[in-house]
């Protein structure tokens, strides 16, 4: 299993200090959740704020546009190199538009469900994405409870996925009591971002995070 940090709970206005102690060799990759205060009611920040962490980090980047329109958004990252932009299925009516010109640029394509958005949405579009992020909790904050019934869509996104190249990601509520099992049904990549950044070094969260991982369910 591959954790993906969110920033979004990291002490902001000291994020230069929280890069530096950052081990690429531990971190996987770095969730930037970017919301425009409309496809979410909260406001984050966007790309300027992408670019200083990009540039005070070696760590790759994984974008999660919580935005309406993201295809104004989506051009602004690709100068990142991100591991992958993502994107919400809700937000689009050309889900399979977006993903191609995300590959266009020689980038991952990701897109997005909220957990009252049916998997099966998600079935024209598999073809055309190399990840899907599975949201097992509402957008819009960190710090949420992980919402029970995730479980079984992840269970029932790998049976539509079936021999697909399409990674799994899980976002919300992830922590060492509930990863193990996430990782059974076959989460690729967890972001997690209370259980990193509250509780000491993020380092040592995110070896904990992988340790939860090993151990019988
Ligand atoms: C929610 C964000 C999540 C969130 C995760 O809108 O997409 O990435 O920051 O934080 P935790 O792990 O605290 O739920
Ligand atoms: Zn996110």
């Amino acid at each position: 299993m591959r954790i993906s940090p969110s920033i979004l709970a990291a002490d902001l206005t000291d994020l230069k200090r929280t890069l530096e102690t950052m081990d690429a060799s531990v971190v996987d990759l770095l969730h930037l959740d970017v919301m425009d205060g409309h496809f979410v009611p909260q406001l984050s920040f966007g790309e300027a704020y992408a670019r200083s962490v990009k540039a005070g980090s070696a760590i790759p980047l994984d974008v999660h546009l919580m935005v309406s329109r993201p295809e104004l958004e989506i051009p602004k990252y690709f100068d990142l190199d991100p591991y992958v932009i993502t994107y919400h299925i809700e937000a689009t009516d050309f889900p399979i538009r977006l993903a191609q010109l995300i590959r266009e640029r020689g980038l991952r394509a990701g897109v997005s469900l909220n957990p009252g958005t049916p998997i099966e949405r998600l079935a024209p579009v598999l073809d055309a994405v190399d990840l899907v992020l599975v949201m097992s909790v509402e957008p819009g904050f960190y710090g949420q409870k992980f919402i029970e019934t995730s479980y079984d869509r992840v269970r029932q996104l790998k049976a539509l996925i079936g021999g697909r190249p399409v990674e799994i990601q899980i976002d919300g509520g992830v922590n060492d009591r509930n990863i193990a099992r996430l990782g059974e049904l076959g989460v690729d990549i967890a972001v997690a971002g209370s259980y990193c950044f509250t509780g000491g070094d993020v380092n040592a969260r995110v070896r904990a995070l992988k340790a939860a991982c090993s151990a019988p369910v």
